[in-house]
């Protein structure tokens, strides 16, 4: 069975999960849940980013200080419940404070240190607590970081480096011999130039700091906040603890991640891998940002928006549905509960939940519920553009693809209309169109089951047709499944049309 290993960012507790993280981690859900469907022996890893010096301020703010561990104890359970409220479906929620990572990054910062890539230097410069980095005085604007819009710190420390220049030939030689690595193909010319030209050795401990993994041998350096997490993508699948499940999952095929934090995933990483003697991901892909109602989402801006506030409303599905659709994955977009409930009437309410509504209807009326004979018809199209589009993360794609055969069923309504073929007894043609029209919800309600979940299932439990937990997605995919005879049920409204107050 292949094995499909993909990983999100593990996330900074200083705060509540927003709809940004939840952006990240639906879109892995649903490719986790495509590719569990094809089959394939799936490990979906999440977590916290728990050694940050943001989550050690963000508990002084309350003044738990001395109660670190317990601040992040308490923070993680609130992420990992969020995740579980919106159904995300994670074989491990990781914690850098746990005892298998601090072993892990022990082992790796060994292995470094011994292939002679880790010196002892003076690190002077600027750093950006929101960023945890250092940043170029180039960058700056006004004296402030252009991401957080707050003054960096002056920092002078004798450190721990990681030779990161010894690496620039073999990683661009990499990234030009895997064209598929770092996606979408902007954010690697991005990366390329980065490597090229602005490349240094980076500081990788800490003196000052006194929260975090010791530094082995020198307790009084932590090691930098990024290299250790990295490595959870490593102690996530085994590595330092259980070799035999970590060269099981290790490379992994996936690492998702936002276009904010490339340079760590993209030259950091790999370059760390490379050191370690480990091979490196198959793909890195950069998801764009998004903002609010036109808007930078932000605490100091007040509008941030809790994933859970949005489900509370409109329900797991519809947010899942309206994030992948309306911003194409690898560009920036725009979240709107205007555009939200638009989508929702049209697509969801009118162009999905009516037909399904529909078909049902005819069924019963004409059929007495019951599924007429087989009629074969071409649905090959749809079907490679949904793989293909999921298979290189172009969610928007599969997305269409599915909206072409929804269209087609409701053109075909509208084109064969049954009511008048039923009027005219022309019964073969309309057992054959209703037959049509079923497979057609079925197939859609198939496709959907990785990016609606919920509605997919019920959907298909509408035409007895729930697939069985060992039936591959290919196999759910061979068109005329459906028995004739089989009785449906019509049941409630899939999207039912809200109750607008106007
Ligand atoms: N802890 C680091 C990651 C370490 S991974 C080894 C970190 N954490 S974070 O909490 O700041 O999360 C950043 C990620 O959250 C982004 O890369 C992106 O995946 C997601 N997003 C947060 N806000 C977002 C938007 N407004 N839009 C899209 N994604 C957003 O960086």
């Amino acid at each position: 069975m292949p094995t499909f290993y993909l990983t999100t960012p593990i996330y900074y507790i200083n705060g509540k999960p927003s709809i940004g993280h939840a952006y990240t981690t639906i879109a892995a859900d649903i490719l986790a849940r495509y590719h569990r469907l094809c089959g394939d022996e799936v490990f979906f890893l999440t977590g916290t980013d728990e050694n940050s010096q943001k989550n050690v301020e963000a508990a002084q703010k309350i003044g738990r200080e001395n109660d670190m561990q317990g601040y992040l104890d308490e923070m993680a359970g609130r992420w990992k419940a969020t995740w579980k409220d919106l159904e995300i479906t994670t074989d491990r929620f990781i914690r850098t404070t746990e005892s298998d990572h601090l072993n892990a990054v022990e082992k790796f910062w060994k292995t470094v240190e011994t292939k002679g890539d880790i010196y002892k230097g003076t690190y002077e410069g600027w750093y950006c607590k929101g960023c945890e980095a250092f940043v170029n005085e180039g960058d700056l604007v006004d004296g402030k970081c252009p991401n957080h819009l707050t003054e960096p710190a002056r920092i002078k420390e004798d450190n721990y480096f990681f030779r990161l220049t010894a690496y620039r030939e073999l990683l661009l030689h990499y990234i030009e011999e895997h064209p598929d690595f770092i996606l979408p193909k902007s954010r690697r010319n991005e990366i390329v130039s980065y490597i090229k030209d602005f490349m240094t050795d980076i500081s990788i401990s800490r003196s000052s700091v006194k929260w975090g993994i010791a530094v082995p041998g020198d307790e009084s350096h932590r090691i930098y906040v990024w290299f250790d997490a990295l490595i959870n993508y490593l102690t996530g699948v085994g590595y330092g603890t259980d070799e035999k499940q970590f060269e099981k999952w290790w490379p992994a095929q996936l690492h998702l991640v936002g276009k904010d934090i490339i340079k760590f995933h993209c030259a950091l990483w790999p370059a760390m891998l490379l050191s370690a003697g480990l091979p490196l991901p198959k793909h890195v892909f950069a998801h764009g940002f998004f903002t609010i109602d036109g808007q930078k989402m932000s605490k100091s801006l007040g509008n941030v928006i809790d994933p859970l506030d949005v489900v509370q409303i409109y329900g797991n599905d519809v947010l899942r549905y309206f994030l992948l659709r309306e911003i194409r994955f690898g560009e920036d977009g725009d979240y709107g509960h205007a555009r939200l409930e638009e989508r929702y009437d049209s697509e969801l309410a009118n162009e999905l939940g009516n037909l399904v509504h529909r078909v049902c209807t005819m069924t019963e009326k004409y059929f007495g519920g019951k599924i007429p004979a087989h009629t074969p018809h071409d649905i090959s199209v749809a079907i490679k553009t949904y793989h293909m589009g999921l298979e290189m993360f172009a969610f928007h794609d599969a997305l269409d693809a599915i909206w072409s055969l929804v269209r087609e069923a409701n053109l075909l309504v509208e084109q064969k209309k049954p009511w008048v073929l039923a009027k005219e007894e022309k019964t073969e043609e309309l057992a054959q169109t209703l037959y049509t029209l079923l497979e057609l919800v079925r197939v859609i309600g198939v496709l959907l089951l990785p990016f609606m979940p919920k509605a997919a299932q019920t959907l298909l439990s509408k035409l007895s047709a729930s697939p069985a937990s060992n039936v591959t997605l290919d196999d759910l995919l061979v068109w005329g499944q459906l028995a004739p005879g089989t009785l449906i049920t019509k049941g409630d409204p899939l999207f039912p049309r809200r109750e607008t107050t106007t």
